[in-house]
């Protein structure tokens, strides 16, 4: 057939790499069908094979693979954001009138989602201390539907007895869901203690290098169906590119989660000495209110340290702005070592009396200890602390 230019520019052989030792990415949002029949066959489900890339693609099935071999799940569902998890997860599983529990302290954007967006829909949601379990008993309503954990709790590192709160959800018939992002599945695999669904902000660890935002959501087979249901149809899809990213992340996790715990060690025990330092958290403490529960059910740390400054929030600014090596950057999970002040960051959203209830002070700073040598990242926050201890200059006015 003698063809346009266009055309053949537009047909010209393609170049598949079969044989790269990187996986390749399938940069692709649709799929060749070999018949109408064929097409046919996979729309309807009758024949497995990929249809369009708002509900599968095979990078994003390769990060699931991955994701779901690691947390020991059945199957896994890449989308978009950490956010969109929750979002298909609510979507998927309540019903008007229906009430979440969440835990106290987790992450201010997964409260706003709950009490503003799903309140409009009639849901309610409320909060109780991540490891109070008379208060988690006592606020379980008969139209309870979801528990929402993180463990540890960011910024202040609490932790939930999973086994506890699963048994609490299979006699209510609810979905327990894990929020497991601080921890990833090499230090702590939540299905393993009753969880139902684990979820993650795929963008901070399993990343590791601070690099493309996505979501996860790992689990049993009877509860993914519906969700991967509600993925095609709202379209909250992860991109092909950054679950290759997510992947090569993955095959480093381990190194880099033992290489993060190691570090934040060294800082964990430098910060407990500074008198400038009211008080330190962190689940390596020893003196930890949970430290059963830590030795149980976890196989290491998060390198996330949160402390109170002795002072008040002028005090942590000063501090946050005179630090020279560590990012100011409210991002978790990558190389470079991060602070953040949560009152008036990834908690702002959270009410004063919010703030109270939950330990989110004025003074309270978090890290997230990265790969830098612990001997330099401790000589920043020294610097830091003495330049935070002088007072602010005030400009002179000359008329
Ligand atoms: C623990 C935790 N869960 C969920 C989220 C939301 O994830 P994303 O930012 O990927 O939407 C975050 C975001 O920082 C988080 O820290």
């Amino acid at each position: 057939m003698l063809m346009d230019n266009t055309t053949r520019a537009i047909h010209s052989p393609a170049v598949y790499l079969d044989d790269s030792h990187a996986e390749s990415i399938a940069m692709t949002s649709a799929y060749d069908f070999h018949s109408a029949a064929d097409a046919h066959a996979r729309f309807s489900g009758e024949k497995p094979g990929n249809v369009y890339s708002r509900f599968t693609n095979p990078s994003v099935e390769m990060f699931e693979n991955k994701l779901a071999a690691l947390e020991g799940g059945d199957a896994a569902i890449g989308l978009a954001s950490g956010m969109s998890a929750y979002l298909a997860i609510a979507m998927t599983f309540l019903r008007q009138g229906d009430h979440v529990l969440l835990a106290s302290g987790i992450f201010g954007t997964t409260t706003h989602l709950f009490r503003q967006y799903f309140g409009q829909f009639g849901i309610t949601a409320t909060s109780v201390q991540v490891d109070d379990y008379d208060a988690w008993q006592a606020e379980m309503r008969p139209n309870t539907k979801l528990m929402v954990v993180e463990s540890p709790t960011n910024p202040l590192m609490g932790v939930a007895d999973l086994v506890k709160l699963s048994t609490l959800a299979k006699r209510h018939d609810a979905i327990l869901v894990v929020d497991n992002t601080l921890l990833t599945p090499v230090l702590q695999q939540p299905l393993q203690w009753g969880a139902d669904l684990v979820l993650h902000s795929a963008g901070k660890f399993l990343d590791g290098q601070g690099r493309c935002v996505g979501g996860a959501i790992v689990g049993r087979h009877d509860l993914l169906k519906p969700l991967r249901a509600y993925l095609r149809a709202s379209g909250i899809c992860m991109s092909p590119f950054n679950a290759w990213i997510l992947s090569k992340g993955i095959e480093t996790l381990k190194a880099r989660m033992n290489l993060h715990e190691h570090n934040a060690r060294q800082v964990f025990s430098w910060l407990r000495q500074q008198s400038d330092i009211e008080q330190v958290y962190s689940t390596m403490a020893a003196d930890h209110p949970n430290r059963d529960v830590i030795q149980r059910q976890q196989t290491g740390h998060s390198p996330i340290i949160t402390f109170k400054l002795r002072g008040d929030r002028d005090h942590a600014w000063r501090f946050i702005d005179a630090l020279k090596l560590v990012s100011r950057c409210t991002n978790i999970g990558d190389a470079k070592t991060m602070v953040t002040h949560p009152a008036t960051t990834t908690h702002g959203r959270y009410t004063a009396e919010e703030k109270q209830r939950h330990g989110i002070t004025e003074n309270l700073v978090r890290l997230c200890v990265g790969f830098e040598s612990p001997a330099d990242i401790i000589d920043d926050l020294n610097q830091a602390l003495v330049a935070a201890q002088q007072p602010v200059e005030t400009a002179v006015l000359v008329c």
